[in-house]
């Protein structure tokens, strides 16, 4: 298989990167770490070692034409640390599912409680507990499994191109819905409010934590550190120009998020709503949003289909990562493979669905297990990743293979992206990383 158009490889690929963690995620984590300091850091880490790491990807994809395990078979040998890296990569991605599916399900709950006028739900407060008695209660696990079930039938049949093509269409359309959002968050009473919380980096906020947190979202959001953007480039034709497509995915992924914000933080200060709610930020601040507007009952739900439309490729992507390994592998056949796969991260959703309600006392190191999954992929299995991906292009790749894959690309670039793969991208992770863990003091 292999993508035709350039359009298609774009759009693939950044179908997989603009999801949940862009509208979703990253509002609630700038919230959390001080808004302007962690978009600073967030556009740094983007530059610096988001685009990098994809460019890294995309090599190793594409010159292997194989998936995140087959693609250091033939080069490294049996027992390497970058295949073993490869199972580790398998596991991240089975947790990113976990707990993801349980915010596609809210997603598709909101789709239907705007059709119901939120219940009947009109101040922020009202909003907020309905919201809390929502994902506490066993109709979240039934939206979770849903959404877990159409990405079943969706990867069994293999019809993601389908998908791809829908999304193709959509995600304009969702990039204008936002940018009419903005204009409405703009006009409201606490924007100055906050676009400076957005904007106007406060230096004392950034701490290890606020760091880590930054670069966790960069990789998150990007889908880097996994070999998603590994085994889609494996699909690449030989006329893709690597640089430039990473380049274009990661502009775009940050517009989106940056749109985000601008949605976002103006509304948290008009309704008198903090940014560092968590998790629930976006899903009680938007209604409010709707609630305001003219046609609100409209924009809401043709938002939050359009969210799931985007939640949808993002979790085909790494569904593929999984089962890619299965049928190549372990030569499995589709169907099995994908039941499998399904299973796995079904057991591990309702875990993370029900830590907001029954399950909410089982914490270790004070996190329940939707924040384990959440903390595990981004901030530890998706960073290691990174230092791997760039070490093998940078260090362990032939340089001759490596030129071969950036044809077209103008030298500077190149010797600038080989320099950043061979010492700022490692070392920088490795310095957030284990600072931010408390462990470099
Ligand atoms: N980047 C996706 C998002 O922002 C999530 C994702 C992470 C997808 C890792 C694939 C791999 O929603």
């Amino acid at each position: 298989m292999e993508f035709t158009t350039r359009f298609g490889v774009i759009a693939a690929s950044v179908g997989s990167a603009v999801g949940l963690g862009n509208i979703w995620r990253f509002p609630y984590e700038a919230g959390e770490h001080g808004g302007g300091a962690f978009l600073l850091i967030y556009c740094l880490f983007i530059l610096i070692i988001g685009l990098p790491v994809i460019t890294a990807e995309f090599i190793i994809g594409r010159s292997s034409r194989s998936n995140v395990y087959g693609a250091f078979k033939h080069t490294t040998g049996k027992r390497s640390v970058w295949r073993s890296f490869g199972l580790f990569a398998l596991l991240g991605a089975a947790m990113i599912l976990g707990f993801y599916s349980v915010v596609a399900g809210w997603t598709g709950h909101y789709v239907v409680s705007s059709l119901c006028n939120f219940n009947g739900a009109s101040t922020t407060d009202e909003l907020h507990t309905d919201f809390g008695n929502f994902i506490a209660s066993w109709e979240a696990v039934g939206w979770t499994l849903a959404f877990i079930l159409v990405n079943f039938l969706i990867m069994r049949r293999g019809v993601q191109k389908g998908i791809e093509k829908m999304s193709n269409m959509f995600m304009p359309l969702l990039f204008v819905i936002l940018l009419v959002f903005c204009v409405h968050s703009l006009m409201m009473s606490g924007a100055s409010q906050g676009l400076e919380f957005l904007f106007k980096p406060d230096f004392s906020e950034i701490t290890p934590q606020v760091m880590l947190g930054a670069m966790g979202q960069a990789f998150f959001s990007l889908s880097i550190g996994l070999g998603c953007m590994l085994t889609y480039a494996s699909y690449f034709s030989n006329n893709t120009k690597l640089l430039n497509s990473a380049g274009i995915i990661a502009g775009l992924d940050t517009l989106v998020a940056v749109l985000a914000g601008i949605i976002i933080f103006p509304a948290v200060f008009s309704f008198g709503a903090s940014p560092a709610e968590g998790p629930a930020l976006v899903f009680e601040v938007l209604p409010s949003i709707f609630l305001d507007m003219e046609w609100g009952m409209l924009w809401s739900v043709l938002f939050f289909v359009l969210l799931l439309l985007a939640s949808l490729t993002s979790t085909i992507s790494l569904n593929e990562i999984i089962i890619a390994y299965l049928t190549d592998e372990k030569k499995m056949g589709r169907t099995k493979a994908t039941a499998i796969t399904t299973g796995v991260i079904a057991v591990l959703a309702v875990g993370c669905s029900l830590s907001f309600g029954p399950l909410s006392g089982y914490t270790l190191c004070g996190k329940t297990i939707f924040d384990l999954c959440n903390f595990c992929s981004s901030n530890l299995i998706m960073p290691l990743g990174g230092i791997l991906f760039s070490i093998y292009v940078g260090w362990h790749m032939k340089r001759g293979a490596v030129n071969a894959q950036l044809r077209g690309t103008s030298r500077v670039f190149v010797a600038m992206l080989i320099f950043c793969l061979r010492y700022v991208a490692p070392i920088c992770i490795a310095v957030v990383f284990l600072s931010g863990l408390g462990l470099l003091n």
